[in-house]
């Protein structure tokens, strides 16, 4: 059982956290449209990386993966097509400018279709619906550039939720998603994070989830993945 705000390394594949932050510190912005639950970061921080190490974040948004590993002491790089504050670079995640091989641990927390608008950056992701297949062609371009930089062995995760639209219906962005990273890493594990905070956790938008018979997203996933010197197929 956690105590509020204690933040306590997870042994199970169901994350739950009440609050976006942990601490006294912020991790990250708030009141950023899609920022990160810190307490992720921080658990992947403490099982695949160790101090000294170097973390990349090629979408960092807010900063939340900066904050994190400076707090824990690992070396890190966050980049955004659209940079929120003075230490994250600006840079499209289809072209990291890092060496091959060189980079310990990756997170990514992309955008999941259109539904936020995070700027008016022509080349964000964000921009592109998950309702065409091109959104998860450019997602593979930087799954392949996140694999080039990646030492050997090393883990990436990425954060990543479903789509369900009155018109469009179901779309599992995850799961299509999975079977792109799957091309290039070694399946590790898949983590349920439930979410929290939600706008649309209102007794209206429950009431319309069962009166229209759909669902509320009421968790993401978070993939791990590896890369495997045995499997190295970059197609
Ligand atoms: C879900 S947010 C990341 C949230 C972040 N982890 C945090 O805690 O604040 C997704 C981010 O992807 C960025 N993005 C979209 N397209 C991009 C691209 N082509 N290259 C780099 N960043 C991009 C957006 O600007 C946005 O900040």
């Amino acid at each position: 059982m956690k105590k509020d705000k204690e933040i306590i390394l997870e042994s199970t594949t169901l994350w739950d956290y009440p609050t976006q932050n942990y601490g006294d510190r912020p991790h990250g912005d708030n009141k950023f449209n899609g920022v990160t639950p810190a307490f992720v970061i921080w658990n992947l921080l403490q099982r695949y990386t160790k101090p000294g190490d170097l973390v990349v974040d090629p979408m960092v948004g807010s900063g939340t993966t900066i904050d994190v590993a400076k707090e824990l002491d690992r070396k890190v790089i966050g980049y955004d097509i659209a940079p929120y504050r003075s230490d994250i670079f600006q840079n499209d995640a289809r072209h990291i400018p890092l060496d091959d091989n060189s980079v310990d641990f990756v997170f990514i927390d992309s955008p999941y279709s259109n539904n936020v608008k995070y700027s008016e950056h022509p080349q964000c992701i964000g921009k592109i619906s998950c309702e065409k297949e091109e959104f998860f062609d450019e997602l593979e371009k930087v799954t392949k550039e996140i694999h080039r930089i990646l030492k050997p062995e090393k883990f990436i995760s990425w954060l990543i939720g479903d789509h369900w639209r009155k018109n469009s219906g179901f779309i599992p962005v995850s799961i299509k998603l999975y079977q792109r990273l799957c091309k290039y890493f070694e399946s590790i594990d898949i983590i349920c994070v439930v979410r929290r905070n939600q706008t649309s956790n209102t007794s209206i938008w429950h009431k319309r989830a069962i009166e229209f018979n759909f669902y509320l997203r009421g968790f993401k996933y978070l993939l791990i993945f590896r890369k495997s010197q045995i499997l190295n197929r970059k197609s």
